[in-house]
Parts: structure tokens; sequence; C-alpha cells
């Protein structure tokens, strides 16, 4: 293979990774920001307006595989252009959604329920459907995409691709929640971020390309092949070659079993820590089980209890960075076998640890940062068994994965919660869960080396 250089600055592609990436966490991680000011202006239920976010997760999370062949063919410009346009087009018009008569909504009874059915699908359309196929399409080639810039460090590039989920979600809810008190409605943030997301992907998508052809970084030698395959060229997998090995179906099991664990207590964590210092304060002050708290500590509990979701972001955010160096240099495979089952203790600690607002953001600290690792950790695993020629085909089918267990598990966990009275059903089963995929990464061998 013949070694290219080029003067392109390498970072440049990890900053259209760290905006795209940006813009996707602001759609996809604030919502539950925006389910009380919609239930207010608009009548939904929760379930309703949740069923739009199972919609946007099924739809993101299937987009990424066309959009990774796409950009495997196209290079990953345009589709990062055009899918976030089309995102942020999606996100712009929900603030178009006209709201019904707030006199009828304030009445309540059946013409409430009935006064933005209409709207409701239109929400599904712009924000599930049309916003989700966008985001697809800017997740998923800035993956493909900046490691190819850093062969010697890939894990650390497929961080910087991903980050901005978590930042994202870190600036967006903030924002969010200030826009909504100054406008007094959810609507006016669809219009003004989703003008911001848009000059955004534009920025982003300018700052993706990919390298010519048997790049290598100044200074840096792929190392050479061991053990069976030493003195043999050797290329990457096809995507057809990757799809008929066994170890891409473990690997999207397992990642299918860490997504669908963590999305399934994320969106319960806020309400088990409410629910568990309530119980807590009761026992304390000797109060009957269904005795109504005082005002102000409710506030507190509730303060208290927001501790948790933040501290999740924070370091759903910093795993994936700091994960990428440790990864390029212990490789993938150790880290994912300690993450998970640290993931699958965490589970099984969040019951308890609810009662308090400390322990609660510890455990939920921790499983941000496992949750958020596995982002970084499952592409850069794929790049190591099957190369970067297919990896955009690649990775897409692998993080359908995420997209399936994104539409089941928020829906399933609140399911568990409400039949059985209690979140400690939701967080065994996660649990359980988990340990599918820590046996899975526990015995999975890396594929035979394809020779040239
Ligand atoms: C991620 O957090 C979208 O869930 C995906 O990277």
């Amino acid at each position: 293979m013949s070694q290219t250089q080029t003067t392109f600055p390498r970072f440049i592609p990890l900053l259209g990774g760290l905006l795209g990436s940006t813009t996707c966490g602001m759609l996809l991680y604030a919502f539950s920001v925006f389910i009380k000011p919609l239930q207010a202006q608009f009548g939904w239920t929760v379930p309703e307006v949740a069923m739009a976010y199972a919609i946007i997760c099924l739809l993101f999370g299937l987009m990424t595989f066309p959009a990774g062949r796409l950009s495997d063919k196209f290079g990953p410009r345009k589709v990062v252009l055009l899918g976030g346009l089309i995102m942020a087009f999606g996100f712009f018009m929900v603030s178009t959604i006209t709201p019904p008569d707030p006199a009828v909504i304030a009445a309540g009874g059946d013409a409430a329920k009935v006064a933005g059915k209409t709207q409701l699908y239109l929400l599904y359309l712009y924000y599930g459907v049309i916003a989700g196929l966008g985001g697809g399409c800017v997740y998923l080639p800035p993956i493909a995409t900046a490691p190819k810039w850093w062969p010697d460090r890939r894990a650390l590039a497929t961080g910087f691709a991903v980050v901005g989920l978590g930042l994202g979600s870190f600036i967006m809810a903030p924002l969010a929640t200030v826009m909504i008190n100054h406008f007094g409605s959810a609507l006016p943030v669809f219009k003004y971020v989703g003008v911001a997301m848009g000059i955004m992907v534009v920025l982003a998508s300018l700052c993706l390309k990919v390298p010519p052809a048997g790049y290598k970084p100044a200074g840096w030698n792929p190392p050479a092949p061991t053990g069976a395959d030493a003195h043999k060229e050797c290329r990457d997998y096809t995507h057809d070659e990757t799809k008929r090995s066994a170890q891409f179906w473990l690997l999207w099991i397992a990642y299918f079993c860490g997504s669908f664990a963590g999305l399934m207590v994320i969106g319960l964590i806020a309400k088990h820590g409410i629910d568990a210092m309530t119980i807590a304060y009761r026992v304390k002050e000797g109060l009957a089980a269904t005795a109504a708290l005082p005002t102000d500590v409710s506030k507190s509990i509730a303060m208290a209890a927001a501790g948790a979701p933040s501290a999740l972001a924070i370091f759903n955010a910093l795993a994936r960075i700091i994960i990428g160096p440790l990864a390029d240099k212990i490789g993938t495979r150790k880290i994912f076998i300690v993450l998970f089952s640290i993931q699958v203790v965490a589970m099984l600690l969040l019951f308890p640890a609810g009662k308090t607002a400390a322990m609660l953001a510890v455990v939920a600290g921790v499983i941000g940062w496992n949750y958020g690792a596995m982002f970084t950790l499952f592409p850069s695993t794929l790049l190591s068994y099957y190369g970067p020629c297919a990896q955009g085909s690649n990775y897409g089918l692998l993080f359908t994965a995420w997209g399936v267990a994104g539409f089941f598990g928020p829906y399933l966990g609140g399911k568990l919660q409400a039949m059985t009275g209690s979140f400690l059903v939701p967080f065994v089963v996660s649990a359980a869960v988990l340990v599918i995929a820590v046996v899975i990464l526990a015995t999975i061998k890396a594929p035979e080396k394809k020779h040239a």
C-alpha cells in the first residue's frame, strides 16, 4: 500500500465530529425538559409525548446504516450537510405547531384530551421522523471519518466524534430551561435552537473530508502484523464480509444490551431519587406512608434528585474522550469487560442509593461514565476487527442496536415501574441484561485477518 501524506490539518475532522455530535446531543438528550411544558400547552399525556422520543431514537438509530453507506460512497461532507439541514428543519418546524385554545386545556376533561391530537402527530412527524432521520445522517459519518485521519489514535478520534452527545445534553438542558422560563413556552426553543443547529451542521460538514488513500500521519508507521499474519499483507474486511462474521452480530447483541439497560434507567433516575428520598424522609419523621410532605421539603428533594441526571450527563461526556487514549493503549476488550461488570453492580446499587442525594449522584455518575464509554469503545472495536474501509457501513449497521434499544428501553422501564410500583424491577432487569453483554464481551475473539 502506498503511504500518503497531506497538508490538511488532521484536527479539523475532529472539530467536525465535535460540532456535529453536539447538535445530536441537543436533539436527543434534553428531551425530558420539554415534556412538562408541552403537556401544559397541548394537553398531551406523558406517554403521548414520550412516544415522540421513542420514534426519534428508533429512526435516528436505523438511519445510521444508510447514512454510513452513503458516507462510504459519497463522502461524509454531503451526507452531514444534507442530513443536518433536514434535522435542523424538523426541529425548527416543531415551533410552528399551533397550540389549542389555552382555555380548553385549562378546563381539562375530554375536550382538553382531544384538543391537541392533530398537533401530536405533527410533533411525531417533525421531531420524531424528520429530525430523527436527519440526525442519524449527522451522527454517523464523523465516527467513520475522524479515525481515518488518526490511525495512531483511533479510539481518541472516535471519542471526539461522539463527545458532543454528552456536551450537547449538558448545554441544552439548562439553556432550554432558561428559554422556556423566559418565553413561557417550549416552542421558541425549537425555533432558535433549530436555526443554531442549521449553522452548526454547515460548519461541521465543512470540516469533514476523507484522507487520501494510503494516508498515514507524518512519522507514524502501522504496527507490523504478528503471529500467523506476520509476513502477509492484510486487508480490511468489506461490509459484506463483516456482516457474515459471527463476531459482528455478537457485538450487536452486546451493544443492544448496554444501550437498552442504560436508556431504561436514565429516564427513571430522577424520579427514583424523588420517590426514595420522600420515603426516607417519611420514615425519619415518623410520618404515615401516604402523608403529604411540606412544599419546601418536596422542592428540596426534587432539587437534590436533579443532581443525579446532571452527574450522569457530565460523566457520560467525559468518558467518551478519556476512555479513547486508554483504549488505544490497552485495547478495548479489557476495558469493556471491566466497565460492563461495574455497570451490572451499579444497576444493582441504584435502588438502595436513591435514599441519599450524594449516593444517588455517585451511582448515576458511574452509570453515565460506563454508558458514554460504549460509544467510543464499540466503534473502536469494529475498527480493530474489520479495518476502516467499510467503517461507515459497518458501524451504521451496528448502531441500529441503539435505535431498537431506544425504542423499547425507556418504554419498558416506565411500564415495569408502573406495573410493580417499584423502581427495583427495572434496575434488576437492566443488570440482568448487562450480564449477557459481559459474557459476550469476555468471550468474543477478534475475527481472523483477511489477506490481500
Ligand atoms: C450516543 O449517545 C446517540 O446514543 C448515542 O452517542
